[in-house]
């Protein structure tokens, strides 16, 4: 893929080249904000965040339907602040999140508790929280929840996540709804938890889910998974059980290259019927979806190598910043921010970490790239962030929030002080705590 073929990531990014060439996204240079914040800084721009929440609510608007977000796929408060105040719940899988979500302003009820293990702290946080629902994965989880709210004398209402056994083709790696992955209870599991919720006056069934994987393409997959969750919701009837939720998770993928994702249209139509016979609200817990094309990570070259015959560019993002090319091979276009000059050629984009595999892309075609340039990478909204690290002694990127023409750090840069609070440098020393 040359910088010429990325035309239509960069305008699904919200970023567009000015007169002069240089790259900007809303009415904000990139170059701008970089020469304020420095490097590596992640930009998110809210509009495309508004605008891939409306077309989500366009497409469920004939169903009832409630739209989670995943804040795992990017949990910076502003972030969470604005999908909240545009009416989404939060789907979340620690009490972190919880915690998250809760500071953002998510009301309580509308936030929805996944992931396979859950301690009892986080659980009792979640019941203390009140939240809409706690979905459980294990007749294991759902006896340690009988048992906490018997306890604690509080009162829930739970979801069956159930593994549907459908194959998504997703990356292994992020597959979810096959038999044999540690994820959701499998259909011959699912009477014991409804005998488990029978004798359990305090929780109520009041979903059924699933989440077969996530950057999934092909809405094939997903239309047996929804008719597996439509098994097991006359099972659950015909036992005496009045769910009223349908659970859909996640994981509508996103261009990151030349993938062709279905739209949110797409993903619904050959299910909207089913759905809507089922007299259940419809619940879908999106989050690359919604933030991935509304991020670019913003680095700089520190400096350019030969070597073996490669062309390297050493840049100041590592895979403490943006771990997915290292851990999944995944492919996030990579565009200069000042105009484009002279013949692409193939480049080694690496980071500073000492790993082999602190790669943002290999041999990939770039205008000649100098010391000192700025680079944005795209796709980078979600995954992005929160799935970086100090590995290294690295401090975490900054964070801005784009709104047309207004941009605001939502984070400043981790300060390296930072990186050993509440270390104990003498344990045992005469200054011991
Ligand atoms: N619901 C549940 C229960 C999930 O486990 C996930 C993602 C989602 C919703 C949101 O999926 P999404 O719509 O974002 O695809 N780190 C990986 C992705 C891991 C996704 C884990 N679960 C990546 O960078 O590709």
């Amino acid at each position: 893929v040359g910088q010429g073929l990325l035309t239509p990531i960069l305008a699904e990014s919200g970023l567009a080249r000015r007169h002069d060439g240089t790259l900007a996204l809303g009415e904000v240079a990139l170059s701008h904000i970089a020469d304020a914040v420095g490097t590596p800084t992640f930009v998110y721009d809210a509009a495309g965040i508004r605008m891939r929440y409306r077309t989500l609510t366009d497409a469920l608007a004939s169903l009832p339907a409630r739209i989670c977000y995943a804040v795992k796929a990017n949990g910076n408060l502003a972030v969470l602040r604005l999908l909240a105040d545009l009416g989404a719940g939060a789907d979340i899988v620690s009490g972190g999140e919880l915690l998250r979500a809760l500071t953002a302003g998510f009301p309580p009820e509308r936030i929805v508790f996944s992931g396979v293990g859950k301690s009892d702290e986080e659980l009792l946080a979640a019941l203390a929280a009140g939240i809409g629902c706690i979905n459980v994965e294990s007749i294991s989880e759902l006896q340690r929840l009988v048992a906490l709210t018997e306890l604690h004398q509080a009162d829930a209402v739970v979801g069956l996540r159930i593994n549907p056994d459908v194959v998504a083709g997703a990356h292994p790696y992020i597959t979810t709804g096959k038999g044999g992955l540690k994820f959701g209870v499998p259909a011959d599991q699912v009477a014991s938890c409804l005998a488990l919720l029978d004798e359990a006056p305090r929780l109520r069934l009041g979903s059924l889910a699933m989440h077969l994987g996530s950057q999934l393409l092909d809405p094939a997959p997903f239309e047996r998974g929804v008719d597996r969750l439509i098994d097991a919701l006359a099972q659950v009837r015909e036992a005496g059980f009045a769910p009223d939720t349908l659970d859909l998770g996640g994981g509508f993928g996103v261009r990151y290259r030349d993938e062709k994702p279905p739209t949110i249209e797409e993903w619904i139509a050959p299910v909207r019927a089913r759905l809507a016979e089922s007299g259940c609200m419809v619940q879908v817990e999106p989050g690359r979806y919604l933030v991935a094309n509304a991020g670019v990570l913003l680095t700089r070259v520190l400096h350019r190598k030969h070597s073996g015959g490669r062309e390297i560019a050493i840049v100041d993002a590592g895979l403490n910043d943006l771990l997915r090319p290292a851990l999944y091979g995944a492919w996030h276009a990579i565009v200069p921010v000042e105009a484009p000059e002279g013949a692409e050629g193939p480049v080694d984009v690496v980071g500073p970490v000492c790993e082999s595999g602190d790669f943002l892309a290999l041999e990939r075609s770039l205008p000649p790239v100098r010391s000192g340039q700025l680079l944005a990478v795209l796709g980078a909204g979600a995954y992005g962030f929160t799935m970086s690290s100090n590995y290294n002694a690295r401090a975490r990127a900054a964070e801005v929030l784009v709104d047309g023409g207004r941009w605001a750090v939502v984070r400043p840069r981790e300060r390296l002080a930072d990186l050993f609070r509440g270390e104990v440098r003498d344990p045992f020393g005469p200054e011991a705590p």
